[in-house]
């Protein structure tokens, strides 16, 4: 299964940290250097639905396929305009794919319980051309008056096409070479929306104890990475590149440390991005393609950890 195409939209809206400042008890040095965020794209006028659906053309026109070709869509989102239907009937609508689709809501880990989900379907021989689209939209789900939670988070869309290729089924092979996933919900309510229709007929606004999920986030992106790569039967050292899930660049500094990986290696979005949950992982993808960062044969390792909490990672060769 090889990735061959990816693309990214991103809300037209930039609202820097001086922005913040503007209307909320803040400062751009306290937001520098408890998140490393500088500035986030944040969604306006435009739909979710039409992000998700610009960065999914993109993804078809970089793999130099057309639309009739893809045979599934899955789309990882956690709040879009509608409760139902899923966001990916609305992009296979909206690109004119003739396809099954399904959501999947794995908060900030879902790319990598959609691409999990993309290699059993390909492995099992159901489907040979999968489209897997990220597109979130969490500052529709914050309180602008709560520092602690609104200045964290980004909009935006991330996709991915893959396609199945023969493989030999070791380490030599291209495309996803492991994959491992996992999830405790007894600790769900550390991060969470305090609303839902059926709770109290609102969509509520995220609450996060963020020291709690910052202590458990370092070690669930490590195991991610550390698990799958001995999956794969690969070395720390065979790694080119890492791409973790950008919620916090103190974050993503423990964890490079701890997996002894250099930060020379390792892709950060989360400067320009902020955390832009499920989106993370593709917008950083779609951007270090564009960018002409990833070289053929490359392996890239990610990991991503989130709501539930779900967490998981990934090995993947191009
Ligand atoms: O994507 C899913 C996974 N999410 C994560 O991994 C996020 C994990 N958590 C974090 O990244 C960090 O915990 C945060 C960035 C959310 C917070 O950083 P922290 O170093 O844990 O700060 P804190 O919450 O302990 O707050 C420290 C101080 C507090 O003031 P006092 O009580 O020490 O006087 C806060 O009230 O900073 C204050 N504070 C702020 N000050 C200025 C909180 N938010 C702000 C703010 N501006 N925006």
């Amino acid at each position: 299964m090889k990735i061959i195409g990816t693309g990214r939209a991103n809300p037209a809206k930039i609202v820097t940290n001086a922005m913040l400042e503007e209307f909320l008890d803040t400062s751009d040095e306290w937001i520098r250097e408890r998140t490393g965020m500088t500035e986030r794209h944040v969604i306006s006028n435009e739909k979710l639905e039409d992000l998700a659906a610009e960065a999914a053309r993109k993804a078809i026109e970089d793999a130099g396929i057309t639309p009739e070709d893809i045979d599934y869509i899955i789309c990882s989102n956690v709040v879009n305009e509608y409760i139902t239907p899923g966001l990916s009937c609305i992009i296979q609508g909206a690109i004119g794919a003739k396809c099954a689709c399904v959501d999947v809501n794995a908060a900030c880990s879902g790319f990598i319980y959609a691409l999990d989900m993309a290699d059993d379907r390909i492995k099992s021989g159901k489907a040979k051309t999968i489209l897997v689209v990220a597109a979130e939209e969490p500052t529709r789900m914050v309180d602008w008056k709560d520092r602690s939670i609104c200045v964290l988070f980004g909009d935006g869309a991330g996709a991915a096409i893959f396609r199945a290729a023969e493989g030999t089924g070791d380490r030599s092979d291209t495309g996803i070479l492991a994959t491992k996933i996992y999830a405790d919900g007894s600790q769900y309510d550390h991060l969470c929306s305090d609303g839902g229709v059926s709770l109290n007929q609102k969509a509520g606004f995220i609450h996060m104890d963020g020291k709690e999920v910052f202590k458990v986030a370092i070690p669930s992106l490590v195991q991610g990475v550390e698990e799958s790569l001995k999956i794969a039967g690969i070395n720390i050292n065979e790694v080119n590149w890492y791409v973790p899930h950008q919620a916090n660049l103190r974050i993503i500094d423990s964890v490079a440390k701890k997996l002894e990986i250099d930060m020379d290696k390792v892709v950060v979005t989360v400067d320009h991005h902020g955390n832009t949950s499920a989106a993370s992982i593709p917008l950083a993808l779609a951007e270090s393609f564009a960018a002409g960062k990833f070289k053929k044969g490359d392996v890239i390792a990610i990991s991503a950890m989130g709501a539930g909490f779900t967490w998981g990672g990934m090995v993947i060769r191009i």
